[in-house]
């Protein structure tokens, strides 16, 4: 089992935090670009292509030794402010997911060996997200994104991800019927979950293993794609606190582990320091001061090298 991490860009390249990249590069074996590689970032004005970031990004995964997962390619978050503006017909929507996942998944051919393809495109409910692609495309757009993805790179592993179908709910018995039926298409690979788990109210090693298996049975790869694990809300002192994320991170581990179609958990970030979800939530595994957490014992027990 590989361990990946979230990295930002501008805290790898920062001169006067080594930490960051020396954290990374020591301790994990794969890369996922925390938002270098979205919509909004790659196309910020029509036609005004910006791949600079995310050429340096890849150049440093491949000349570090690290995998880069591509995250990710159709989301509802991250577009840029002039598609939102923009009226769009169905034809014209989809003749441009056409060429953006051509421009980005081609241009990286043979060197990102892993997609993100469609990111969160259901409610907790298991029915559609409302979102651009939905409202303006129908559910299509996801067969077609990975339809498009496909044949850019046919090499390349396409996965579906999403949040809160780490159990057997409604949610996850939707993106099990979908990524089959895309896996049955020869159209998808895996199933990426998220895991952005919190101290209250997080599946247990028995959960997810259950989960993960009838994915696995579907012949499907999963991944752990975005673990943390949240203590705003947790009470304690902070050893107790720390010491229940590190068996919420075990159990995370565990499951992953005894699943031979699991073969990677990724982490949303490197550190405690910077974080998508504010001070206070201590997610990560290493510390605001890049120190080993209880969390990174729990993952490397699962992981040695
Ligand atoms: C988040 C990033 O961490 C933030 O920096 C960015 O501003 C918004 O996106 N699910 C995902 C990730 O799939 O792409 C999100 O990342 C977190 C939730």
């Amino acid at each position: 089992m590989k361990l990946g991490a979230a990295v930002n860009h501008a805290h790898l390249w920062d001169a006067a935090e080594p930490a960051y990249e020396a954290t990374f590069a020591r301790a994990f074996d794969s890369l996922t670009p925390e938002y270098e590689l979205k919509v909004d970032q790659l196309l910020p004005q029509p036609g005004a292509w910006d791949f600079s970031v995310a050429d340096r990004l890849l150049a440093y995964a491949e000349s570090h030794g690290k995998e880069l997962r591509g995250h990710t390619l159709v989301w509802h978050r991250a577009l840029p402010a002039w598609m939102l503006a923009r009226s769009w017909t169905r034809d014209d929507l989809l003749a441009f997911l056409k060429s953006y996942v051509a421009t980005v998944v081609g241009r990286y051919r043979g060197r990102i060996a892993e997609w993100d393809v469609v990111n969160e495109a259901f409610e907790d409910d298991g029915t559609w997200r409302r979102s651009l692609w939905y409202d303006v495309i129908g559910p299509d757009y996801v067969e077609q994104a990975f339809r498009f993805a496909r044949e850019a790179d046919p090499a390349a592993r396409l996965f579906y991800n999403d949040y809160g179908a780490e159990r057997v709910n409604a949610k996850s018995d939707a993106v099990l019927a979908l990524a089959a039926r895309l896996r049955g298409a020869g159209l998808a690979d895996g199933v990426g979950f998220q895991a952005h788990l919190a101290a209250d109210g997080y599946p247990t090693e028995a959960d997810l293993s259950a989960n993960l298996a009838r994915f696995a049975d579907a012949g499907l790869e999963v991944a752990i794609t975005e673990l943390d694990v949240s203590l705003a809300s947790a009470a304690g002192t902070l050893d107790d606190r720390l010491r229940l994320q590190a068996s919420i991170y075990a159990g995370v581990a565990a499951a992953c582990r005894a699943q031979p179609a699991c073969r990677r958990i990724t982490v949303w970030g490197v550190t405690d320091k910077y974080g998508w979800l504010g001070a206070g939530a201590l997610p990560l595994p290493f510390d605001a001061s890049y120190a080993e957490k209880p969390a990174w014992s729990a993952l490397r027990a699962a992981a040695p090298r």
